[in-house]
């Protein structure tokens, strides 16, 4: 899409580099990835305010170091370099890189020398986040220092002409408290940025976009309750009304009353043309038996792409197919980079399809991260409890209970689970946590009830904190709501008399028990 500004971030291969580009989105412009090599031509062309090289892993001396098209530095639009990039672009313009005495890692206090735009607003002294073992011994020609910490006397430097400015700390992670600062004042300062990305204009830009792309075709869209799908559906329903037809396949592992939401919310409310498929037979009955949690995976995986397809081949004049890829599935694939092929990462409950059915894909949403996709959602008025949706596998409550997966099982880990939901819901907890479910255990222990011995099913709650899902931590829920989640489990949900919460961390156990 061409956008009004943009910031192409240079990515020398940081573990920050959609961090530098959220942080700049969360300035109001938008800015996307580009490959460190590219030409200062190709960069051109996209006509950029300002540019960024991001940090990254290695020393400018490193042979095979990626470096950059030293006539970057001459297209007349500012740059900042971070950490590896400021680096990079001294060493470039005749300064000097030496390793440090010893790398440096972790909290530095800054102090600011000199008055500069890039530093405007911020305190004199300030903490910042540092992680490098390189560092500037002498600056280039025409470059001044602005800021100095006590190991690094370039801590900030600039050109003289205001287009180079280099970080050697790193502005974007959150360890820097002061870090947004200095991203307003480089986009707004020294870009001159009018800050035209906004959910509303990216929405007014994808509608105009899609309707070019798809004319007076059918297009049709895998619903499954999440937050992407969602808004593909909502999205498109705005650009091109009755030519969606949303697909939503009731697998039978759904959770309570799920279904219902997505009928309210979607055909009710929407008033979108939505074909719900009952394939719980299929599914159930494929799955009988079968423990393996690979071998269910792969039964679900199959059927799902069989029931889709059956509804999909009977809509006439279906010639295209919306995902809800993101930006970060398309920077994963490897091919996110402004200028060369796309190649999508297909999505897990949708794999496959495209080819399978011969449809072009509308990906609205692939220049978006999570959180602006949930401010979408929210600009075109979608409920709230679907827009902040913790995320739920494509293979549902089948990986949630533990071993095989029978009506019965289901229907105890369901009401199981609602429990969990509504308390967390109630008291509060339900944005301040990642996922939380009700995971059904494949024992029985013994309890007692009345004067008798029962012995029954044990019921395990996950609740986990995370920022991306690769990692987490399980959430401190207060005892007191773990106490009521309990006791009603116990006493509402017939076949279960124990409840036991998770306490593990991921890695080394995963967030999901199968
Ligand atoms: P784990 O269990 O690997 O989960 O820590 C990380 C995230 O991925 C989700 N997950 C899945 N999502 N199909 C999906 O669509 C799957 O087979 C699957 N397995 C795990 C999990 O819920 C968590 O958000």
């Amino acid at each position: 899409m061409q956008h009004d500004e943009v910031i192409p971030i240079l990515d020398f291969g940081s573990q920050y580099a959609q961090l530098i580009a959220r942080r700049v989105r969360e300035k109001g412009v938008y800015s996307e990835l580009v490959r460190p090599d590219i030409s200062a031509a190709d960069l051109k062309k996209l006509n950029p305010k300002g540019i960024i090289l991001s940090g990254g892993p290695s020393s400018v001396y490193d042979a095979g170091a990626p470096k950059c098209d030293p006539k970057i530095f001459d297209l007349g639009v500012p740059i900042l370099g971070i950490c590896y990039g400021m680096q990079l672009g001294a060493q470039i313009l005749g300064g000097q890189v030496k390793p440090a005495k010893a790398r440096e890692y972790g909290r530095a206090k800054l102090h600011v020398s000199k008055a500069d735009p890039l530093l405007k607003g911020m305190p004199n002294d300030t903490t910042v986040w540092m992680s490098h073992g390189d560092q500037i011994c002498d600056l280039p020609p025409e470059f001044e220092a602005i800021a100095t910490t006590s190991t690094c006397p370039y801590a900030a430097a600039r050109h003289k002409s205001g287009l180079f400015y280099g970080v050697q700390f790193h502005p974007e992670v959150t360890h820097t408290p002061r870090g947004e600062q200095i991203f307003q004042n480089f986009l707004y300062e020294i870009c001159k940025c009018a800050g035209a990305w906004t959910m509303e204009s990216f929405i007014e830009q994808t509608v105009a976009r899609i309707r070019q792309q798809v004319g007076t075709a059918k297009v049709i869209c895998g619903l499954s309750g999440g937050v992407d799908s969602s808004v593909t559906a909502a999205l498109l329903h705005k650009a091109i009304g009755e030519q969606l037809v949303c697909i939503f396949v009731d697998n039978g592992l759904l959770r309570k009353n799920e279904r219902d939401l997505v009928e309210a919310t979607f055909r009710q409310h929407f008033k979108i043309n939505l074909i719900v498929n009952d394939a719980t037979e299929q599914f159930l009955s494929n799955l009988k038996g079968v423990s393996d949690p690979q071998e269910k995976r792969k039964i679900i995986g199959k059927e799902f792409i069989e029931a889709f397809k059956r509804e999909a081949e009977s809509i006439a004049g279906a010639k295209f197919l919306a995902q809800g890829t993101l930006y970060p599935d398309v920077i994963e694939s490897g091919h996110g980079y402004a200028g060369t092929a796309a190649n999508i990462k297909l999505h897990h409950n949708v794999g496959g399809l495209p080819e399978q059915l011969g449809f072009e894909l509308v990906e609205p949403l692939r220049e978006l991260f999570k959180d602006e996709v949930r401010r979408v959602g929210e600009t075109l008025g979608l409920p709230e409890n679907l827009v902040w949706r913790h995320p739920f596998p494509g293979p549902g409550l089948a990986v949630r209970v533990i071993g095989d997966v029978t009506p019965e099982k289901l229907r105890v880990l369901r009401d199981a689970d609602e429990i969990v939901l509504e308390e967390l819901v109630t008291h509060n907890l339900y944005r301040k946590t990642a996922q939380v479910f009700a995971v059904l255990l494949p024992i029985g222990t013994v309890g007692v009830m009345g004067d008798s011995r029962s012995y029954e099913s044990v019921v395990a709650i996950r609740a986990v904190e995370s920022q991306d899902f690769m990692t987490a931590d399980w959430a401190r829920i207060p005892f007191d709501v773990l106490a009521t989640m309990s006791n009603r489990i116990i006493n509402e949900v017939r076949g279960v008399n124990r409840v036991v919460y998770d306490i593990s961390s991921k890695p080394p156990a995963t967030i999901e028990w199968e």
